[in-house]
């Protein structure tokens, strides 16, 4: 993910990179592997070993051409990591899930409170453009109140983590931690917070003692509300990557494929015999997320679509779902 969102501060003209960190010596060295080193092929838009290489996160913390850290390590070191940029005076942001657990998500936001630089959690969805645009139709009810809704995220195993620290559950929290939480905060970004939860989930192909896959349903105030999400990377290689939603209004049904190329995002209305398909930005969330914050730092205003305080809550409803999957039983929020 590092390399991702280099390559998307590369090309936003807003940002210029100046350096990085990272423990592995050949990535330290600038060697950054397939995609990396080559411009060529890479299409990174930078050499990485024209940047420079800080073999500590307190030396790059203390570099003064730096404005903001961006924290794409293993998410076991998110916390730490967080904590410590902040408190150098920088602005942050930090990959999902911003921890694993919830004291250490209310130590950030406490400290992203008094700091002087501001926090974003990389919380992606809030920022993909057919993600935005239903989060605006639920929200001006321009097709009434939703009746239900289903996010639907499954991929093949990761492979291809440092040390493997992604398979393993205590370092990555696992599917649920880790693929699940984008659905997770998105929920709670377009509907609130639950106020119960119940989930179930399993594990084993993918990792020891991890949760694989996991199928929760959302228990809201609004009795009428029917809320589900699923999650999982237990699926076999060639399977890849699957994100969508089907949500129902009253007046209209909507209908996201990451998959249908050209039509991802669909729109049945009650009288129209074919769907409309809805164009929308062409940039993804990831762009997003980073053209936002680096806003809200010229702006010199705190972010508030997404931020360390709100990103608690999804912390909150993740550990509560791993709860219910363990206890089988309903939890309360
Ligand atoms: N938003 C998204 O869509 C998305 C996608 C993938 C990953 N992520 C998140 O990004 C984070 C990183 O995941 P990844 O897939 O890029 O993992 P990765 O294993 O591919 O990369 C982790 C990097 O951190 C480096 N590293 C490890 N320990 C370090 C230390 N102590 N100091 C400095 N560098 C260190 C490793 O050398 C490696 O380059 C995770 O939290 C993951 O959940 C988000």
């Amino acid at each position: 993910m590092g390399r991702a969102h280099v390559g998307i501060y590369a090309k936003n003209p807003r940002a210029k990179l100046v350096a990085f960190c990272d423990v592995d010596p050949k990535k330290a060295s600038g060697d950054w592997g397939q995609g990396g080193g080559n411009l060529e092929s890479g299409g990174l838009g930078i050499d990485p070993k024209t940047l420079r290489s800080h073999p500590t996160l307190e030396e790059l913390c203390a570099d003064p051409e730096v404005d903001l850290v961006d924290i794409c390590l293993p998410t076991y070191l998110h916390a730490e990591a967080t904590l410590k940029a902040l408190a150098s005076g920088k602005h942050v942001m930090c990959e999902k899930p911003l921890t694993m657990q919830v004291k250490d998500a209310e130590k950030i936001a406490a400290a992203a409170k008094k700091a002087k630089g501001f926090m974003m959690p990389a919380h992606c969805m809030r920022f993909w453009p057919e993600w935005a645009w239903l989060k605006e139709a639920v929200t001006s009810k321009r097709y009434g109140k939703v009746v239900s809704g289903v996010f639907r995220r499954y991929g093949s195993t990761p492979r291809w983590s440092w040390n493997q620290w992604i398979l393993q559950p205590k370092l990555s929290g696992s599917a649920l931690f880790d693929l699940h939480i984008h659905d997770i905060d998105f929920v709670r970004y377009v509907f609130g917070d639950p106020v119960a939860v119940f989930a179930a989930g399993n594990g084993g192909k993918a990792t020891k003692g991890g949760i694989d896959q996991v199928m929760a349903t959302y228990l809201f105030k609004d009795p009428k509300l029917m809320v589900a999400a699923e999650g999982g990377w237990n699926a076999d290689p060639s399977y890849g990557f699957t994100m969508r939603y089907t949500v129902v209004f009253e007046k209209a049904t909507v209908d996201f494929d990451l998959g249908r190329q050209g039509k991802t995002l669909l729109l049945h209305t009650t009288d129209a015999k074919e769907p409309e398909v809805i164009t929308t930005a062409t940039t993804n969330g990831w762009e997003g997320e980073v053209d936002y914050f680096l806003t809200c730092i010229e702006e010199k205003r705190r972010p508030t679509v997404t931020n360390a305080a709100d990103a608690v809550g999804s912390v909150k409803l993740a550990n509560a779902e791993l709860k219910s999957v363990l206890t089988r039983k309903i939890v309360k929020l």
